[in-house]
């Protein structure tokens, strides 16, 4: 595990310079439209009043007000440029309350710029607030994980705030040219088998990676209902001409998992709608994650509360592992070409 000067080392090193500009915005906002914005995007009243009454604190300090300048002008430097890679470092849990609370404070700065992206793209205003929403289900997260006020998985801001993932009905979507975004699916097809599967399936091709957000309403009409609509709103926010997959890669995809779920379960069935891939990484860590939130728990010590959570012990117990597995399927219904 990365100590907090080596995550920021890291930052740094990924980041643009802060402009000017980003640094001037970062000083003048001030601190009531600061809690405004995040009662907008529905963080709670305590949650708000703890991060706001940082604000001042982290603006006296030229270290923290460089590097969320410097956050925030890359993120706007990136914005539509869906081939820029996104850095996936930890949280800066151990730096103090400023450290901890960075992301709401990014957050509310590129909010408005996201919102003005996806209103002139079409989007629709239910799919943008909902989006949106990503900042109080990472701190709902965060809380449930350590007890504080935070966002978890900070890292995940930097995408949505670029534009290229929306949030419709149960699910996110998020734009990816295979092979060539970071977030596309890895390990894929090898040369050999993309050349003969043609079309959407080759590297540069666009796809729609989709994400599970945490809780997500997964019944299969749910997702039915989901995917009518995301084929709906991403057809015209994010048109192609050619065949286009759907993927995903996830432990809700490991089919070890029918061994233990019954087949009724929503893990399964969303797992069915995919045609898997025969090549994968094993990832206890996510799953782990994924299932428990309870990092750095001995395995003996984790609540056995769900017939899931007693699979993934078991398994692992027993010297085995999960698997991030990846499935696709055509998004628009389109056959090949
Ligand atoms: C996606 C999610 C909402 C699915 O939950 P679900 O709709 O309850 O799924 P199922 O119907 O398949 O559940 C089958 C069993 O597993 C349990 N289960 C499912 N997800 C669980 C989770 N994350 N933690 C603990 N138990 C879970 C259910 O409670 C049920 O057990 P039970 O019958 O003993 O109550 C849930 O897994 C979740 O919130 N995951 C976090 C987000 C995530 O993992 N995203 C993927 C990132 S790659």
């Amino acid at each position: 595990m990365l100590d907090t000067p080596a995550v920021i080392l890291m930052m740094r090193q990924f980041l643009d310079q802060p402009s000017v500009e980003a640094v001037e915005r970062v000083l003048s906002l001030a601190t009531s439209d600061l809690a405004a914005t995040l009662g907008e995007l529905a963080i709670g009243p305590d949650e708000v009043s703890e991060v706001a009454g940082q604000w001042d604190e982290l603006r006296r300090d030229e270290t923290w007000v460089a590097l969320l300048a410097a956050l925030l002008t890359t993120v706007e430097r990136q914005r539509g440029s869906i081939d820029a890679p996104i850095p996936i470092w930890p949280d800066l849990e151990d730096a103090g309350p400023s450290g901890r609370l960075l992301y709401f404070y990014l957050f509310a700065l590129g909010c408005p710029g996201v919102k003005e992206l996806l209103r002139s793209e079409g989007c629709p205003e239910h799919v943008i607030d909902a989006t949106l929403g990503v900042l109080a289900r990472h701190a709902a997260i965060h809380r449930r994980k350590w007890g504080t006020t935070g966002v978890d998985a900070g890292w995940w801001m930097l995408p949505t705030l670029r534009g290229e993932i929306v949030h419709i009905g149960s699910l996110q979507f998020h734009r990816v040219n295979l092979c060539v975004g970071t977030l596309s699916p890895n390990p894929w097809f090898s040369e050999e088998e993309m050349a003969h599967l043609g079309e959407g399936f080759r590297r540069g091709d666009p796809s729609i990676g989709i994400h599970i957000p945490e809780a997500a309403p997964l019944a299969p009409d749910q997702l039915d209902a989901t995917f009518d609509e995301a084929r709906r709103v991403l057809g015209s926010l994010w048109p192609v001409h050619q065949r286009r997959l759907a993927t995903c890669q996830s432990w809700m995809l490991d089919d070890q998992l029918k061994e233990y779920l019954p087949a009724t379960s929503n893990i399964l069935s969303f797992q069915r709608r995919f045609t898997l891939l025969s090549v994968w990484a094993e990832d206890d860590w996510d799953t782990l994650e994924f299932v428990f939130r309870s990092p750095g728990t001995a395995l003996e010590d984790l609540p056995q509360r769900t017939t899931l959570q007693r699979a993934i012990v078991q398994v692992l117990e027993q010297g085995g592992h999960w698997r991030a597995r990846t499935g696709w399927f055509d998004f628009d219904g389109r056959e090949p070409a």
